[in-house]
């Protein structure tokens, strides 16, 4: 059994020490990170969420010496004692105590450990199964402690700057009426309402519209918004967003408030200065010239199109391929270096985005040409070296067919060839706004016109008389937040006209009645003095995972969940008892596990 703390009060985290304290007597209460045994001499790191300090047990106290003996890795002690300089060659100019060790009078054990199932270091090497089973020592780590400390302090950063802008924090049901946004819903069993069932929210979108008709004018919420998708590195079935929505506001307010926000997350957690304002492009110009609507700019590489070039070659098959769309390809003297493997590479990605194939093309300084550039003339060479801005050796890839197809895989062979050719600068931080979207997008595996965000979205005004003709044509006032190469956010301005929003929902196939079944408290809502107004959620975790420099959000959030939605410490989702569901009239049909 542990011994007491009564007596002892903590006087300073582990990672505050230094030789400013010299000679003072301290008390600090921690886990045993590291024990080591030299000559008569026994040193141990002792670490908290602040950091680590030696503290030093001498021979001059011999039962002392006897108790630290028995500690091992994460026992949890209590030690009293005096600060003192560590001698010149024991130094650790890395740590911020590295300077001092604490020279122990008093030793209490606390609480004893397990052998943990895996080492406590800063990666841990263990496999993801083990760590996630025991998670609380997984963020005993440096590295998670951290990421979720920084979280803490991206979250303070955030509710500074929005309250110092006016707006209100206003929480929102966790029970809602399920209304389609595009993922599937989880579903809560209601009690009291047998055969009913509560939605968690997907967001708050329909309550902070609402509060805007309630007249609270600027609102924002840290949410945890629950979706039932497939996962992703970037997605979780639980995620946290920043979500804001103002009145009297159009498309610049919202923006300038973000720029606002990004600036001061950026510069409060990482001492970070980040321009204002964003870049600003529109999402027909974004897919051009980056095959994708989250363009990552901190490198060039842009798409140009070639149908013109390619008509005039010799290729059969790139002719062929232009009649079907166009011809598309970027091209560049720095990835002239890249191997036949790394081409091979590239093509995989190019299929894997859809394209039939990806042509490639060499160019060397000496004027000879290779792959596909065979079948081209000189003047047809000149013109691709003259677009891609390539003098000496080039590569150039190109994909042809349908437009937007051969234009997003030729967007996703960009981001390879910038990795493979090592042309992404180190701390860039590129926002750019995506305007302009569709409002609709066409769903093949349905037949119809589905919103291409959500349905609450404005179309332009000059767009409107196209909602019942060509619905693929109207453009939302929608706007994106890319950073990097990564969707970090995403609003529009609203409907607040019950009419308008109807013409909007039925070109999504939801009719009169169908829309009043689903939206029918937000529409008659709408008839009471509903204001202008628009806002915004940004992805916090996605914020969270970047300020960090990793590349999964479950590295900065504090219990993940796996990529097939479990938790492996609580065991979750779990079964529930016959007597729970009988409770809830509910009768499972499950699919039968094979013998
Ligand atoms: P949207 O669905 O685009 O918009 O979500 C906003 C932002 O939230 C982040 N995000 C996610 N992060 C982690 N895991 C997920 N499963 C996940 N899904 C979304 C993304 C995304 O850009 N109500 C609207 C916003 C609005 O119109 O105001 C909404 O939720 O960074």
């Amino acid at each position: 059994m542990g011994e007491s703390m009564k007596g002892l009060k903590r006087t300073h985290s582990c990672g505050r020490l230094d030789r400013s304290g010299l000679g003072q007597q301290v008390t600090l209460m921690g886990w045993v990170h590291r024990r080591r045994d030299h000559g008569g001499v026994i040193f141990i790191d002792l670490r908290d969420r602040e950091g680590l300090t030696q503290v030093v047990f001498k021979p001059e106290r011999p039962e002392l010496m006897e108790k630290a003996r028995d500690l091992k890795q994460e026992y949890v002690v209590a030690v009293t004692g005096t600060v003192e300089a560590r001698p010149d060659d024991m130094i650790n100019k890395d740590l911020k105590t590295g300077e001092i060790e604490v020279w122990v009078d008093e030793l209490r054990i606390l609480n004893e450990s397990k052998t943990p199932p895996f080492v406590i270091e800063e990666e841990a090497q263990a496999n993801e199964d083990l760590r996630f089973k025991y998670r609380y020592l997984d963020l005993r780590n440096s590295v998670l402690r951290d990421n979720v400390i920084l979280r803490h302090h991206a979250m303070a950063a955030t509710r500074e700057y929005l309250n110092s802008q006016g707006l209100l924090e206003i929480e929102t049901p966790i029970l809602v009426k399920r209304t389609p946004e595009g993922a599937r819903d989880f579903l809560v069993p209601s009690r009291l309402s047998p055969g009913k069932f509560y939605a968690l929210p997907q967001s708050p979108q329909l309550y902070k519209q609402i509060l805007m008709i309630s007249g609270f004018d600027k609102y924002y919420q840290l949410p945890k918004c629950l979706r039932d998708e497939d996962l992703r590195a970037d997605r979780q079935p639980e995620h946290t967003q920043i979500d804001i929505e103002m009145s009297f506001v159009d498309e610049e307010d919202v923006l300038c408030l973000v720029e606002g926000l990004m600036q001061h997350i950026f510069k409060k957690v990482k001492g970070v200065e980040v321009d204002i304002p964003f870049q600003r492009m529109t999402y027909a110009e974004s897919f051009a010239r980056y095959g994708t609507d989250k363009p990552d700019l901190r490198f060039g590489l842009e798409i140009e199109d070639v149908s013109d070039v390619v008509a005039g070659s010799d290729s059969d098959m790139l002719k062929d391929a232009v009649a079907s769309g166009g011809a598309f390809a970027i091209g560049s003297s720095q990835a002239a270096s890249l191997s036949r493997k790394n081409i091979e590479a590239l093509e995989e990605v190019a299929k894997k985005a859809g394209a039939a194939g990806l042509a490639w093309g060499k160019v060397s300084g000496e004027g000879k040409a290779g792959g596909i550039l065979r079948f081209f003339g000189d003047e047809a060479i000149a013109d691709f070296k003259r677009l891609f801005e390539v003098e000496g050796d080039g590569l150039f890839l190109i994909v042809a067919g349908e437009r937007v197809k051969s234009q997003a895989a030729l967007g996703a062979v960009r981001l390879k060839v910038a990795e493979l050719a090592e042309l992404v600068p180190e701390d860039s931080h590129r926002f750019v706004w995506i305007t302009e979207f569709p409002l609709f997008e066409w769903d093949d595996d349905h037949e119809r016109w589905i919103p291409a965000h959500h349905m609450f979205s404005m179309p332009f005004e000059e767009d409107i008389a196209m909602l019942e003709t060509e619905p693929g044509k109207v453009r939302a006032r929608m706007y994106d937040l890319a950073y990097n190469g990564l969707e970090l956010g995403s609003g529009s301005i609203r409907n607040h006209i019950r009419e308008m929003q109807e013409r909007v929902m039925k070109a999504a196939g939801f009719d009169k009645k169908e829309a009043t079944r689903r939206f029918g408290f937000l529409l008659e809502a709408f008839e009471y003095g509903a204001p202008p107004h628009g806002g915004i959620a940004l992805g916090f975790d996605r914020i969270v995972m970047k300020l960090a420099g990793r590349d999964s959000i479950r590295d900065v959030i504090a219990f993940p969940k796996t990529t097939s939605g479990a938790s492996l410490m609580d065991e979750c989702p779990s079964e529930i008892d016959d007597d729970d569901l009988k409770e809830l009239h509910i009768r499972l049909d499950t699919p039968k596990k094979n013998a």
